[in-house]
Protein backbone atom coordinates (compact mmCIF):
# COMPACT_ATOMS: atom_id res chain seq x y z
CA UNK A 1 0.00 0.00 0.00
CA UNK A 2 1.38 3.20 -1.01
CA UNK A 3 0.73 6.58 1.33
CA UNK A 4 -2.09 9.10 -0.65
CA UNK A 5 -3.39 12.33 -0.18
CA UNK A 6 -6.16 12.40 2.97
CA UNK A 7 -8.79 14.03 3.02
CA UNK A 8 -11.23 15.20 5.93
CA UNK A 9 -14.78 13.99 5.79
CA UNK A 10 -17.81 14.75 8.36
CA UNK A 11 -19.38 11.36 9.87
CA UNK A 12 -23.05 10.99 10.27
CA UNK A 13 -22.49 11.78 14.09
CA UNK A 14 -20.73 14.89 13.22
CA UNK A 15 -17.19 13.49 14.50
CA UNK A 16 -14.55 13.62 11.28
CA UNK A 17 -12.77 11.31 9.86
CA UNK A 18 -9.86 10.34 6.74
CA UNK A 19 -11.14 9.52 3.56
CA UNK A 20 -7.94 8.06 1.17
CA UNK A 21 -9.54 9.06 -2.51
CA UNK A 22 -6.88 6.43 -3.87
CA UNK A 23 -7.82 3.75 -2.04
CA UNK A 24 -11.63 4.48 -1.67
CA UNK A 25 -11.28 4.24 1.82
CA UNK A 26 -12.32 5.78 5.43
CA UNK A 27 -10.36 5.29 8.33
CA UNK A 28 -14.04 5.10 9.99
CA UNK A 29 -17.43 4.08 9.59
CA UNK A 30 -18.92 7.56 7.50
CA UNK A 31 -22.02 6.32 10.15
CA UNK A 32 -19.72 8.02 12.94
CA UNK A 33 -16.25 7.45 13.75
CA UNK A 34 -16.14 7.97 17.94
CA UNK A 35 -19.43 5.76 18.31
CA UNK A 36 -17.77 2.96 15.94
CA UNK A 37 -14.52 2.87 17.89
CA UNK A 38 -16.04 3.23 21.66
CA UNK A 39 -17.75 0.06 20.25
CA UNK A 40 -15.54 -2.06 18.83
CA UNK A 41 -12.65 -0.90 21.02
CA UNK A 42 -13.45 0.05 24.19
CA UNK A 43 -16.32 -1.85 24.64
CA UNK A 44 -15.34 -5.29 22.89
CA UNK A 45 -11.49 -4.88 23.97
CA UNK A 46 -10.44 -2.39 26.72
CA UNK A 47 -13.43 -2.61 29.18
CA UNK A 48 -13.17 -6.57 29.15
CA UNK A 49 -9.73 -6.86 30.11
CA UNK A 50 -9.25 -4.47 32.85
CA UNK A 51 -7.48 -5.96 35.82
CA UNK A 52 -5.15 -4.77 39.17
CA UNK A 53 -1.83 -3.35 37.78
CA UNK A 54 -0.33 -2.84 33.79
CA UNK A 55 -3.04 -3.52 31.08
CA UNK A 56 -0.67 -3.79 27.83
CA UNK A 57 -2.28 -2.58 24.57
CA UNK A 58 -1.12 -2.95 21.07
CA UNK A 59 -2.85 -1.02 18.08
CA UNK A 60 -2.42 -1.73 14.45
CA UNK A 61 -2.93 1.26 12.74
CA UNK A 62 -2.11 4.44 14.77
CA UNK A 63 -4.35 6.43 12.28
CA UNK A 64 -5.86 9.54 13.60
CA UNK A 65 -4.92 8.89 17.17
CA UNK A 66 -8.92 7.91 17.79
CA UNK A 67 -8.54 4.63 19.68
CA UNK A 68 -5.62 6.15 21.77
CA UNK A 69 -7.35 9.29 22.66
CA UNK A 70 -10.44 7.12 23.79
CA UNK A 71 -8.51 4.51 25.66
CA UNK A 72 -6.33 7.15 27.81
CA UNK A 73 -9.55 8.75 28.34
CA UNK A 74 -11.54 5.29 29.68
CA UNK A 75 -7.68 4.29 31.70
CA UNK A 76 -8.00 7.74 33.28
CA UNK A 77 -11.90 7.14 34.22
CA UNK A 78 -11.45 3.55 35.68
CA UNK A 79 -7.76 3.86 37.77
CA UNK A 80 -6.40 1.80 34.88
CA UNK A 81 -2.66 1.67 34.57
CA UNK A 82 -2.18 1.43 30.75
CA UNK A 83 0.92 0.66 28.37
CA UNK A 84 -0.47 1.63 24.90
CA UNK A 85 1.44 0.43 21.83
CA UNK A 86 0.35 1.59 18.34
CA UNK A 87 1.67 1.01 15.22
CA UNK A 88 1.72 2.91 12.11
CA UNK A 89 3.72 3.00 9.30
CA UNK A 90 1.92 6.16 7.57
CA UNK A 91 1.54 8.82 10.32
CA UNK A 92 -0.96 11.80 9.70
CA UNK A 93 0.68 15.25 8.71
CA UNK A 94 -0.26 17.96 11.31
CA UNK A 95 -2.39 19.91 9.53
CA UNK A 96 -4.38 16.96 9.21
CA UNK A 97 -4.53 15.75 12.62
CA UNK A 98 -4.71 19.22 14.03
CA UNK A 99 -8.08 19.45 11.95
CA UNK A 100 -10.01 16.22 13.36
CA UNK A 101 -12.64 17.68 15.74
CA UNK A 102 -12.25 14.36 18.56
CA UNK A 103 -10.74 16.64 21.31
CA UNK A 104 -13.12 19.00 21.21
CA UNK A 105 -16.14 16.68 20.81
CA UNK A 106 -14.46 14.53 24.26
CA UNK A 107 -13.56 17.89 25.87
CA UNK A 108 -10.26 16.92 25.60
CA UNK A 109 -7.72 18.65 23.38
CA UNK A 110 -4.96 19.18 25.57
CA UNK A 111 -4.62 15.04 25.65
CA UNK A 112 -5.07 14.65 22.05
CA UNK A 113 -2.43 17.39 21.34
CA UNK A 114 0.16 15.58 23.35
CA UNK A 115 -0.66 11.88 21.82
CA UNK A 116 -0.67 13.52 18.11
CA UNK A 117 2.54 15.65 19.38
CA UNK A 118 4.14 12.66 21.00
CA UNK A 119 7.46 11.87 19.16
CA UNK A 120 7.25 8.50 17.06
CA UNK A 121 9.47 5.48 18.60
CA UNK A 122 9.81 6.76 21.84
CA UNK A 123 7.94 5.69 24.62
CA UNK A 124 6.66 8.51 26.61
CA UNK A 125 4.33 8.80 30.26
CA UNK A 126 1.57 11.12 28.83
CA UNK A 127 -0.34 10.93 31.98
CA UNK A 128 0.06 9.11 35.63
CA UNK A 129 -1.95 6.31 34.11
CA UNK A 130 -1.19 6.32 30.15
CA UNK A 131 2.50 5.32 28.73
CA UNK A 132 2.47 5.65 24.89
CA UNK A 133 4.90 4.11 22.48
CA UNK A 134 3.88 5.40 18.37
CA UNK A 135 5.67 2.86 16.28
CA UNK A 136 6.53 4.11 12.96
CA UNK A 137 6.24 0.58 11.30
CA UNK A 138 4.71 -2.19 9.76
CA UNK A 139 2.73 -4.86 11.58
CA UNK A 140 4.79 -7.18 8.84
CA UNK A 141 8.07 -5.51 10.02
CA UNK A 142 7.60 -5.17 13.61
CA UNK A 143 9.76 -7.69 16.22
CA UNK A 144 7.25 -7.68 19.07
CA UNK A 145 7.82 -8.95 22.57
CA UNK A 146 6.41 -13.09 23.00
CA UNK A 147 3.40 -13.44 25.66
CA UNK A 148 3.03 -9.84 26.18
CA UNK A 149 -0.15 -7.63 25.42
CA UNK A 150 -3.60 -7.93 26.89
CA UNK A 151 -5.67 -6.48 23.89
CA UNK A 152 -4.72 -6.08 20.37
CA UNK A 153 -6.79 -3.49 18.56
CA UNK A 154 -6.78 -4.75 14.79
CA UNK A 155 -7.98 -1.24 13.03
CA UNK A 156 -6.10 -1.67 9.58
CA UNK A 157 -8.18 -1.07 6.31
CA UNK A 158 -10.21 -3.19 5.28
CA UNK A 159 -9.20 -6.72 4.61
CA UNK A 160 -10.72 -6.39 0.50
CA UNK A 161 -8.42 -3.25 0.66
CA UNK A 162 -5.54 -4.48 2.37
CA UNK A 163 -5.45 -8.31 2.30
CA UNK A 164 -1.70 -9.03 2.83
CA UNK A 165 -1.93 -6.85 6.22
CA UNK A 166 -4.54 -9.66 7.49
CA UNK A 167 -2.58 -12.86 6.45
CA UNK A 168 -2.02 -15.77 8.45
CA UNK A 169 2.06 -14.55 9.03
CA UNK A 170 0.78 -11.51 10.89
CA UNK A 171 -2.06 -13.04 12.62
CA UNK A 172 0.58 -15.74 14.08
CA UNK A 173 2.94 -12.62 14.80
CA UNK A 174 -0.45 -11.17 16.71
CA UNK A 175 -1.22 -14.79 18.73
CA UNK A 176 2.41 -15.00 19.68
CA UNK A 177 3.06 -11.62 20.91
CA UNK A 178 -0.62 -12.12 23.11
CA UNK A 179 -0.52 -13.50 26.68
CA UNK A 180 -2.65 -16.43 26.95
CA UNK A 181 -6.82 -15.66 27.42
CA UNK A 182 -5.88 -12.00 25.61
CA UNK A 183 -8.60 -10.77 23.09
CA UNK A 184 -8.02 -8.95 19.86
CA UNK A 185 -10.70 -7.20 18.54
CA UNK A 186 -11.46 -5.61 14.68
CA UNK A 187 -14.45 -3.94 13.34
CA UNK A 188 -14.64 -6.13 10.25
CA UNK A 189 -16.44 -9.90 10.50
CA UNK A 190 -14.97 -11.15 7.08
CA UNK A 191 -15.49 -14.99 7.38
CA UNK A 192 -12.12 -15.60 6.01
CA UNK A 193 -10.49 -13.49 8.79
CA UNK A 194 -12.40 -15.48 11.10
CA UNK A 195 -11.30 -18.79 9.69
CA UNK A 196 -7.72 -17.73 9.40
CA UNK A 197 -7.57 -16.93 13.28
CA UNK A 198 -9.25 -20.11 13.83
CA UNK A 199 -6.27 -21.95 11.83
CA UNK A 200 -3.75 -19.85 13.92
CA UNK A 201 -4.97 -21.28 17.15
CA UNK A 202 -7.26 -18.41 18.25
CA UNK A 203 -11.09 -18.60 19.55
CA UNK A 204 -12.62 -16.91 17.38
CA UNK A 205 -16.80 -15.50 17.23
CA UNK A 206 -18.52 -12.91 16.05
CA UNK A 207 -20.48 -10.23 17.91
CA UNK A 208 -22.69 -6.91 17.52
CA UNK A 209 -21.19 -4.83 15.63
CA UNK A 210 -20.99 -0.69 15.63
CA UNK A 211 -23.29 1.26 14.16
CA UNK A 212 -24.29 0.40 10.65
CA UNK A 213 -22.41 -2.88 10.86
CA UNK A 214 -24.98 -6.39 11.83
CA UNK A 215 -21.06 -8.59 13.27
CA UNK A 216 -17.77 -7.80 14.22
CA UNK A 217 -15.10 -10.27 15.33
CA UNK A 218 -13.11 -10.68 18.87
CA UNK A 219 -10.95 -13.83 19.11
CA UNK A 220 -9.37 -15.04 22.14
CA UNK A 221 -5.93 -16.63 22.28
C1 LIG B 1 -8.61 2.19 9.44
S1 LIG B 1 -7.22 3.25 9.52
C2 LIG B 1 -6.82 3.52 11.21
C3 LIG B 1 -7.81 3.92 12.17
C4 LIG B 1 -7.17 4.38 13.44
N1 LIG B 1 -7.05 3.35 14.44
C5 LIG B 1 -7.93 5.58 13.91
O1 LIG B 1 -8.60 5.51 14.96
O2 LIG B 1 -7.88 6.57 13.21
C6 LIG B 1 -5.92 2.07 9.14
C7 LIG B 1 -4.54 2.53 9.51
O3 LIG B 1 -3.61 1.45 9.30
C8 LIG B 1 -2.41 1.99 8.81
N2 LIG B 1 -1.64 0.94 8.13
C9 LIG B 1 -1.54 0.72 6.79
N3 LIG B 1 -0.72 -0.33 6.57
C10 LIG B 1 -0.29 -0.78 7.77
C11 LIG B 1 0.59 -1.83 8.16
N4 LIG B 1 1.15 -2.60 7.26
N5 LIG B 1 0.84 -2.00 9.50
C12 LIG B 1 0.24 -1.18 10.41
N6 LIG B 1 -0.61 -0.17 10.08
C13 LIG B 1 -0.88 0.03 8.79
C14 LIG B 1 -2.92 3.08 7.86
O4 LIG B 1 -1.91 4.00 7.54
C15 LIG B 1 -4.05 3.69 8.66
O5 LIG B 1 -3.62 4.72 9.48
Amino acid sequence: MEQQEPQLILCEDGSHTIFLPALNETYHSTRGAIPESVHVYLNNGFLPVLKPGLLKVLEIGYGTGLNALLTAIEAQSRGQETEYHSLEPYPLSKEIWSALNYGQLLAEEPLWNQLNEAQWNEKQKLTALFTLLKDKVKLEDVLLPDAYYDVVYFDGFAPRKQAELWGVSNLKKLYQAMKPGARLVTYTAKAQLRRDLITVGFEAGLVKGPPGKKDMIVAVR
